[in-house]
């Protein structure tokens, strides 16, 4: 009996489990119910009064050595799954070093634009990506035909009440003025959608930042000069900046805003087409139909507005001319922006 005893307490102080199913196999040996630890308990009741108590000293024993084995079995394993230090380890090698993420470049460049309006007062203002006609075209003064609503342009969620994915983020203005008094003084950047095959010039997702002031007495002169100042924050002080009458529904007078090609200084090269020039920007004097539509007095208020392009600003910056970069999250081009912060 004593031997048997013996043999028990050898084989738990040499087991060994290098993988879950040995522990397991272990915990059935010496643990369990039906452990043969269980076993020697059972054989006590054939055990002589006089050696009763020895025995059953002894068998405890055993219990607890295996209970702590066990313990220390499982110890063990944690620390090798969890890569521990095992023999075929070498301590001494350097580490694999950290990688870090970047910043992208549209969060950058989004940042910036929010940095340079943020002191001249402006707070931002945000709205949704899933939008009705009303605030994507009506409020805005599009007219019942006007060709940006029709399918080639615009991703429709449901028709009749039309539901979209906003094809600008001019959306936001409108919401805004429907819940705020003036004065309005907030820049909305945004995601927005539009029904275009993809290339290396076009892309179904881009995104955009808005513009919009709206107080008594505003002209455009504020306009020009808030968006002069915006041109030289941005791009530099001795960028050169121009207005181009141009029309948008939703502002009259309107004009595109171009600034001074950032690439040839203005010689001319293929970004700019040769004219020394590129548009950054559509703005203008939000019309009076759009602030009525709003609920917006417009006898007593004026207003600018403006929107740009988050990508056509970062590829001036970065020089990147396939719009695809920016949603395909190639570690290769976005590796390059790793000194953005
Ligand atoms: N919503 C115009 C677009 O997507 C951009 C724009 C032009 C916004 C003039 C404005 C504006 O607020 O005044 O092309």
């Amino acid at each position: 009996m004593q031997e048997k005893v013996d043999v028990i307490l050898k084989e738990v102080e040499e087991a060994k489990a290098n993988t879950q199913e040995e522990l397991e196999q272990f915990r059935l040996k010496f643990i369990s119910k039906k452990s043969v630890v269980g076993d020697l308990f059972a054989e006590l009741k054939n055990v002589p009064n006089d050696q009763k108590k020895a025995f059953g000293m002894k068998v405890n024993e055993v219990k607890q050595a295996a209970q702590a084995k066990f313990k220390a079995l499982i110890d063990n394993l944690e620390t090798s799954i969890q890569g521990g230090a095992s023999d075929h380890e070498d301590l001494t090698l350097p580490s694999a070093g950290h990688t870090l993420g970047s910043m992208h470049p549209l969060n950058y460049i989004r940042s910036q634009i929010i940095e340079i309006f943020e002191r001249i007062g402006f707070n931002v203002a945000d709205g949704p990506e899933i939008e009705d006609d009303f605030h994507n075209f009506t409020a805005l003064n599009f007219p019942e035909n006007h060709p940006a609503r029709e399918m080639q342009d615009t991703f429709f969620i449901e028709k009749n009440p039309d539901i979209l994915l906003r094809t600008h983020t001019s959306n936001v203005q409108v919401r805004l003025m429907q819940k705020q008094k003036p004065p309005i003084r907030s820049i909305m950047p945004g995601r927005v959608y539009r029904n275009e095959a993809i290339s290396a010039r076009a892309h179904c997702v881009f995104h955009q930042v808005e513009g919009l002031y709206i107080d008594k007495n505003v002209s455009f002169v504020d306009l020009k000069q808030t968006l002069y100042h915006f041109a030289k924050e941005m791009f530099g002080k001795d960028t050169k900046v121009r207005f181009r009458p141009s029309y948008f529904p939703f502002t009259e007078p309107s004009a595109e805003i171009d600034i001074s090609c950032q690439i040839c200084k203005g010689d001319g090269c293929q970004l700019c087409k040769y004219t020394g020039w590129v548009e950054i920007a559509g703005s203008g004097m939000v019309d009076p139909n759009v602030l009525a539509n709003c609920g917006i007095d417009n006898e007593e208020y004026t207003g600018f507005a403006f929107g740009m392009g988050i990508e056509r600003i970062s590829q001036l910056k970065f020089r990147v001319n396939d719009l695809r970069l920016y949603t395909e999250n190639d570690v290769r081009f976005l590796k390059q922006f790793s000194t953005l912060h």
